[in-house]
């Protein structure tokens, strides 16, 4: 069975608020989501950071890479204000402060790992120490009474597009559960998730069929689909056997 939030909040607080920030977290909060997904990458000097470009643009003024930037660059960097002027200042964020913002408000958290281009073990890796290390108690306790594959929802899921970065994570924290990311749902889906000792699917809702669905859920996975914007589509693949989704339209779905 799932032991995860059923409804969760895209890059922190969906389309209300400045993706990944400290402000979008917030505002999930604020709508009542106690659960979020958001994009982790790595600074150039190995600090995660949230973020899901991996070039500057789209909601982080300037041109370049995110990765030729130190932490301390990135975050003096304003993230809020392509969004509206109220969100002005807002900063990027470091994966440190939302933890600790997720853990002091019993949030709990779809950690997508992001690595730009080349980095894919190495943010794995750090990632996945860094969320150790904060969850050790949670770690300990889960090793204690471990149920098969599935996690407790007392830790986070760690999900990516990139099987290396995956694999890295499994490598440094084998205890933290993993889903793999699939925009598509290839043929080699279920060897991918074996190698990866990977508890759930997470793929795109808009290529999804009932009996690709239905195919997961028989070979005993979770299925975690993005990004369902409408009650009436959360309604249709939730009675496909979907376990979840991110929503970026936390105004109009309900978190339960
Ligand atoms: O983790 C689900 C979803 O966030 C994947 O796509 O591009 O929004 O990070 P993207
Ligand atoms: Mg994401």
């Amino acid at each position: 069975m799932w032991p995860y939030p059923k409804v969760v909040a895209h890059r922190g607080g969906g389309t209300l608020a400045p993706e990944n920030t400290l402000a979008a977290l917030r505002c999930g909060l604020k709508h009542g989501y106690r659960a979020v997904e958001f994009d982790v990458m790595l600074s150039r000097d190995g600090v995660p950071i949230l973020m899901h470009d991996a070039v500057f643009g789209r909601t982080v003024r300037g041109v370049g890479k995110v990765s030729d930037f130190t932490a301390e660059e990135l975050t003096a960097m304003d993230a809020g204000s392509w969004l509206g002027e109220q969100f002005a200042g807002e900063r990027i964020c470091t994966y440190r402060q939302a933890l600790d913002f997720c853990r002091q408000n019993d949030i709990w958290m779809n950690v997508e790992i992001k690595p730009a281009e080349g980095f894919e073990v190495e943010t794995g890796r750090i990632v996945a120490q860094l969320t150790e290390e904060c969850f050790a108690h949670e770690v300990e306790e889960h090793v204690a009474s471990a149920d098969g594959a599935w996690a407790d929802p007392a830790l986070p899921l760690f999900s990516s597009f990139s099987f290396e970065a995956l694999r890295a994570a499994q490598v440094a924290a084998p205890d933290i559960p993993r889903g793999f990311l699939t925009d598509t749902i290839e043929n080699d889906w279920q060897q991918r998730l074996q190698e990866l000792d990977a508890v759930a699917l997470h793929t795109n809702h808009k290529y999804l069929s009932p009996i690709q669905a239905q195919a997961v859920k028989q070979a005993g996975y979770g299925l975690f689909c993005y990004t369902v914007n409408t009650p009436n589509r959360a309604a249709e693949i939730l009675g496909w056997g979907v376990d979840g989704f991110c929503t970026d339209r936390i105004d109009l779905i309900s978190a339960e």
